[in-house]
């Protein structure tokens, strides 16, 4: 930078400090509860920061959760220029899940998101509109029906044969690349029709770019701080960082679509037809509702399932072998349950989890104690409302507290920390009584599309480890020392991989 742009850029950087202070002073005195609104309470707020400092220091479901604590389960918390809403009871949680789902069933834009989403085209990041609508309705009918659910779990149980084959006697095993190899796997062969996952391009490998895209969505200081943050996001890098990621993710897509547009799809049997093939062939015309899939369109939809659907289905696996692990009783008792049921089979293909009710608690137990997403995706209002006699104004970013929700001792009792599936045997309703008691896939109309079938291809994976090998925990340490430490904010990773050593399963004759 020479001389004169060095002074330019300083100069306009010192506008922008006051700016900000102008614009964020300005509209922190316009959002202020004004007499005509009735706004949610709020915790003290600093000039310009707002509730910055509250949420320093520790994992932001954590520190939300202990001023929900103070200020009630509908609070307001402001980031900057930014006020939102934060959910942190089950009744408030059913206000804007379904009660008024209408009304907050938007979603907030972020400088990531409209990147990654290809400018806000795809299902997850998108606002509701007809156009999420009709994206929505392809990937639930595509992605997530009958036909790809049967090619879904042939997928996995040869995946699931591989593993058990490649697994050598009392060799520790790193579970988290395990887990992640297994997901990697299943969904890329279904939705991409390939083996992707041994990284056709140069660049990162895949977990770092999956682990890099994922970081993204912690979100840019000019979400919160827009003028200043324009510079701050230049000055850190965090702008080149996005752009350098997105075109590495960009590039891999690319070469799923390249490889695709090689083969002539007409050609292609409908049994071997992948996601990708049958979303090809939408685009050359109109459905029944005038809709037609673009080039975005369908980028967007890949980048989804890169996004949505590996990590967060991979953790709830390894977080439930931990616990099991951690658990001598539970994995005894699961076991027995799991070898019972199925008796001496010889091939994976055999195994049949359908009635296996502890197997089910188990797993719930696991999204109850590990919600993969502690603040699920942030909602956002369409309109003014009103929830418990306090106003909500239109274009409120709305976080909902799954991870404390999940944990609340006034919901799920003086054990509520301890993993204790038993419970799930008095609670009616899958996810609590009422439904919102626990939210590990949000709700409405923004809610999870693989609600149904996330829980069974992890309850058929954990299934199999535990009917065909005996485990413990690598290099000597006893179940009930292993570190359980989480971290993350968009997911919860495990702090400490989890390493185990199987023992082939001996029968008794
Ligand atoms: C155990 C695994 C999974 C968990 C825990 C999970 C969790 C979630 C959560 C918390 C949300 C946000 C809900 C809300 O905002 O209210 C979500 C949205 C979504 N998930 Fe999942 N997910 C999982 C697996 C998957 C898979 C395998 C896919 C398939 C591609 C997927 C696709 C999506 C999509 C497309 C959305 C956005 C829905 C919308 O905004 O309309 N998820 N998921």
């Amino acid at each position: 930078m020479d001389i004169i742009t060095e002074w330019s850029f300083i100069a306009a950087l010192v506008f922008s400090i006051f700016c900000t202070f102008v614009f964020t002073y300005t509209s922190q005195r316009l959002n202020r509860p004004s007499k005509a609104y009735n706004l949610p309470p709020s915790p003290p707020k600093l000039p310009i920061i707002g509730n910055l400092h509250q949420l320093l220091g520790k994992p932001r479901h954590e520190a939300l959760w202990q001023l929900s604590k103070q200020y009630g389960p509908l609070m307001q918390i402001q980031i900057g220029s930014k006020q939102m809403l934060v959910i942190s009871s089950p009744p408030m949680a059913k206000q804007v899940l379904k009660t008024q789902d209408h009304i907050f069933c938007n979603r907030q834009p972020f400088q990531a998101t409209k990147q990654l989403s290809y400018n806000f085209v795809d299902v997850v990041f998108s606002p509701h509109d007809a156009h999420w609508k009709e994206m929505r309705k392809l990937l639930v009918s595509e992605l997530m029906g009958p036909k790809r659910a049967k090619v879904l779990h042939r997928v996995l149980v040869t995946e699931i044969e591989n593993v058990i084959h490649s697994l050598s006697p009392n060799t520790a095993v790193n579970m988290n690349d395990m887990f992640l190899d297994i997901v990697k796997q299943m969904m890329c062969k279904v939705a991409f029709g390939n083996n992707y996952r041994e990284q056709p391009l140069k660049g990162p490998s895949w977990d770092v770019m999956l682990d890099e895209t994922i970081d993204l969505l912690n979100g840019s200081v000019s979400d919160s701080f827009p003028l200043l943050g324009f510079f701050i996001d230049r000055l850190s890098g965090w702008n080149r960082t996005l752009n350098e990621r997105f075109r590495n993710l960009d590039a891999y897509i690319d070469a799923i679509i390249d490889d695709h547009l090689k083969e002539n799809v007409e050609e292609i049997s409908e049994e071997d037809k992948d996601f990708v093939h049958t979303l090809l062939e939408m685009s050359s015309k109109e459905n029944a509702s005038g809709f037609r899939l673009n080039h975005a369109d369908l980028k967007a939809l890949v980048m989804n399932i890169f996004i949505a659907g590996i990590d967060t289905t991979a953790l709830v696996m390894l977080w439930a072998m931990s616990e099991i692990i951690k658990n001598p009783r539970v994995m005894k008792k699961l076991q027995s349950e799991i070898r019972n049921y199925t008796g001496r089979i010889q091939k994976v293909e055999e195994m049949n989890t359908t009635k296996m009710t502890y197997l089910k608690m188990v797993v719930k137990e696991t999204l109850r104690l590990h919600t993969p997403a502690p603040l699920l995706i942030p909602h956002e209002s369409l309109s003014h409302t009103q929830i418990d006699g306090y106003d909500i104004l239109p274009n409120t970013p709305v976080i909902i507290n799954a991870w404390g929700i999940a944990r609340d001792p006034s919901t799920w009792g003086e054990n509520a920390a301890k993993f204790y599936p038993e419970r799930f045997e008095n609670v009616g309703g899958d996810f609590g009584p009422d439904g919102f008691e626990m939210l590990p896939f949000g709700g409405g109309r923004r809610s999870c599309l693989a609600m149904n079938s996330a829980p069974t291809n992890v309850e058929f994976v954990i299934a199999n480890l535990l009917y065909w090998f005996d485990w413990e925990p690598a290099s000597g340490t006893k179940c009930e020392d292993m570190n359980m430490e989480d971290f993350g904010t968009i997911v919860l990773g495990k702090k400490v991989p989890l390493c185990l050593v199987p023992t082939k399963h001996k029968w008794k004759n």
